[in-house]
């Protein structure tokens, strides 16, 4: 069963209430985006594998510990997750990063595949696919569909805020994946948006709105 993570952390708390209020503007929300990133990113990258290193001090030779950087991979969903990655590589500079294209359906609400790209070593990586919003669940649940198909295997899903039936979708499709999340919202509208949500990320981020 997906392990959930809600992030209730001050800092975070206090970013996200920004990125709701429909003031904000276009320039100060992408970089609310990336600074959350950056936080959520360091709680969710809690229990990765670190490796041995000896290194030599002022004083004498030591065995520290170092992050094994290039077994991570970064997969925005495009285009909103691309809000995350600036963010999270300042902290995990050696992670490589993947793409998977997808557009909602404004009639019908499902995903539609349009791209993708990734590592091609990413079935030796720990994935995180990102996304600003988990809304019916079904762009995620198509990505990592695509990101399993081309040989993941350890896969995690992290975004800014999700719908009850995001994370039922996820849990339901892929069981394996645990999901980070920075707040859980109540309910979806009719036309499949989150309330109280925040908008379109994309339009947010990009100022296509
Ligand atoms: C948004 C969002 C997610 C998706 C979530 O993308 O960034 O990818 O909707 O909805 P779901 O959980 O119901 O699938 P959108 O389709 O608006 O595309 P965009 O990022 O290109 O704006
Ligand atoms: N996509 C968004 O950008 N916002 C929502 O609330 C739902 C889907």
């Amino acid at each position: 069963m997906s392990k959930v993570y809600v992030f209730d952390h001050p800092l975070i708390q206090h970013k996200v209430a920004l990125l709701r209020d429909k003031k904000t503007t276009t320039k100060d929300f992408r970089q609310l985006v990336t600074e959350i990133a950056t936080l959520m990113t360091y709680e969710a990258t809690r229990e990765l594998p670190t490796k041995e290193v000896e290194i030599e001090t002022p004083l004498e030779r030591t065995m520290v510990k170092m992050l094994d950087g290039e077994d991570i991979a970064i997969v925005p969903i495009l285009r909103a997750g691309l809000g995350f990655v600036d963010g999270m590589l300042s902290l995990i500079p050696n992670a490589k990063v993947g793409f998977v294209g997808l557009f909602r359906d404004p009639t019908t609400h499902l995903p539609v595949p349009y791209y993708c790209k990734l590592p091609e070593d990413i079935g030796k990586r720990q994935v995180f696919i990102v996304d600003p919003m988990l809304a019916t669940g079904g762009s995620a649940v198509e990505a990592i569909n695509e990101v399993k198909k081309n040989g993941a295997k350890n896969i995690k899903f992290m975004c800014l805020i999700a719908a009850p039936d995001g994370i039922e979708a996820i849990e339901k499709a892929h069981p394996d994946v645990d999901i980070y999340i920075a707040a859980k919202d109540r309910q979806l509208n009719d036309h499949a948006y989150i309330l109280p949500g925040l908008g379109d990320a994309g339009d947010r981020i990009y100022g296509t709105k």
